[in-house]
């Protein structure tokens, strides 16, 4: 038996809250269709009373999208709430997402409060906006520096208060992962209500440890987590959705399971990027350009004996028609061989050795080796008569 996690999809207000990647109404309904197609499970349409554009976009994609839950996200304030709710009035399954910081730093800096106060402010929020929806998701903001006692107080306060789900984020990508889990743990031990709510992680990129912090929240209890397509979002980014899903798809061991229909990883990963103006990074894990797509002599060699030798994702999965085999200065002849098969050519030893060299003389010159390099270089050593 696996477990079910929740895939709680904030590409369109996390995510694009990055620098130039601001989409329109209608580009966000496209990518929030597609997001629905992915399988996700609550998508985070956007941050209603930042601005009308926003706000407008919410109530579009609340009539277009239906499947999954659609959420708003709203400070712990009457006015976010009550545009919050206005916003999502048209959808069919709706959540506010409401909440405040829970750091000292957060409190003494960012609110000029106590920690008595927030308190007071994060229960009211919930109860408010429980008066306009069922479901009320609480983010304890910044929980990753949050004194542990105070974070299990406010979770069981918001908790009594009819919070559906809490979100316990490490909002600056500070935790390790076992800290990050032991936090999750630690709220699970002493949170007395915790079963009657959801806990959610929803961790930041700062120090490239956002998906392994939110495996170790849901190994350690937590039963939704919080991410973007190709991880964007603000400075270093969210947690990848691509990551997650693929590490809980892989790692079986865990136990863990979701709704994401994985070969629609791609197509959402393209057009998440080309919409949003924002490239993916070549090497990026799952769907960077190279990430199935072996260079070195070494690898190509075991990859063509068999895939698996270098491979641990079928590239299909993801929806990633093949693994490519890329050729360089460092390729091998069995890569060689490889594509000029693929090309319909077939040498003998001694002749593909000759061709090797060419190969290599002119890889050093060129750095990637085209087909039709290849061909050229078959054309001068065996000149049509
Ligand atoms: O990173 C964060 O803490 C957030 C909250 C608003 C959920 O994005
Ligand atoms: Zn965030």
């Amino acid at each position: 038996m696996s477990d079910r996690v929740y895939i709680f999809d904030t590409t369109l207000r996390d995510g694009e809250q990055v620098p130039g990647c601001q989409l329109t109404t209608k580009e966000k309904i496209e990518v929030a269709l597609e997001l629905q197609a992915l399988g996700v499970d609550i998508l985070e349409a956007g941050f209603p009373i930042s601005s009308p554009g926003d706000f407008n976009s919410v109530v579009e994609i609340s009539k277009a999208v239906t499947e999954p839950v659609i959420c708003g996200l709203a400070r712990a304030k009457k006015e976010d709430i009550e545009c919050t709710a206005e916003a999502l009035k048209f959808a069919k399954r709706k959540r506010i997402h409401t909440g405040i910081g829970s750091s000292d730093m957060h409190i003494k800096y960012k609110f000029n409060s106590t920690r008595e106060k927030i308190l007071e402010q994060a229960i009211w929020a919930v109860k408010y906006a429980k008066s306009f929806v069922e479901d009320v998701e609480f983010y304890a903001e910044d929980a990753g520096r949050a004194d542990l006692d105070f974070l299990v107080k406010l979770t069981e306060a918001v908790i009594g208060a009819g919070a559906t789900v809490v979100n316990i984020p490490d909002t600056t990508g500070y935790c390790l992962p076992h800290t990050f889990g032991n936090r999750i743990k630690y709220v699970f031990e002493h949170v007395k209500n915790v079963h009657q709510a959801t806990i959610s992680v929803h961790c930041h990129n700062d120090l490239g440890l956002a998906s392994a912090n939110s495996i170790e929240g849901l190994v350690n209890g937590a039963r939704q987590v919080e991410v973007t397509m190709n991880g964007i979002g603000e400075r270093a980014g969210n947690t990848s959705l691509e990551e997650v899903v693929m590490i809980m798809k892989t790692h079986q061991d865990l136990k863990l399971h979701t709704n994401i229909n994985t070969k629609l990883i791609y197509p959402t990963s393209l057009l998440v990027s080309e919409m949003m103006r924002m490239p993916v990074q070549p090497n990026k894990a799952i769907v960077g350009k190279n990430a199935f797509a072996h260079s070195s002599g070494i690898h190509q060699d075991g990859f063509l004996k068999h895939a698996e030798n270098y491979e641990i994702i079928n590239p299909q999965e993801v929806g990633i028609p093949s693994s490519s085999i890329v050729l360089t200065a460092r390729s091998g002849r069995h890569a060689l061989k490889h594509r000029l098969e693929i090309l319909g050519y077939s040498f003998e030893k001694a002749e593909l050795d000759d061709m090797y060299k060419k190969f290599i003389a002119l890889a050093d010159e060129k750095k990637l080796i085209t087909d039709e390099d290849l061909q050229e270089l078959v054309a001068e050593q065996y000149p049509v008569k």
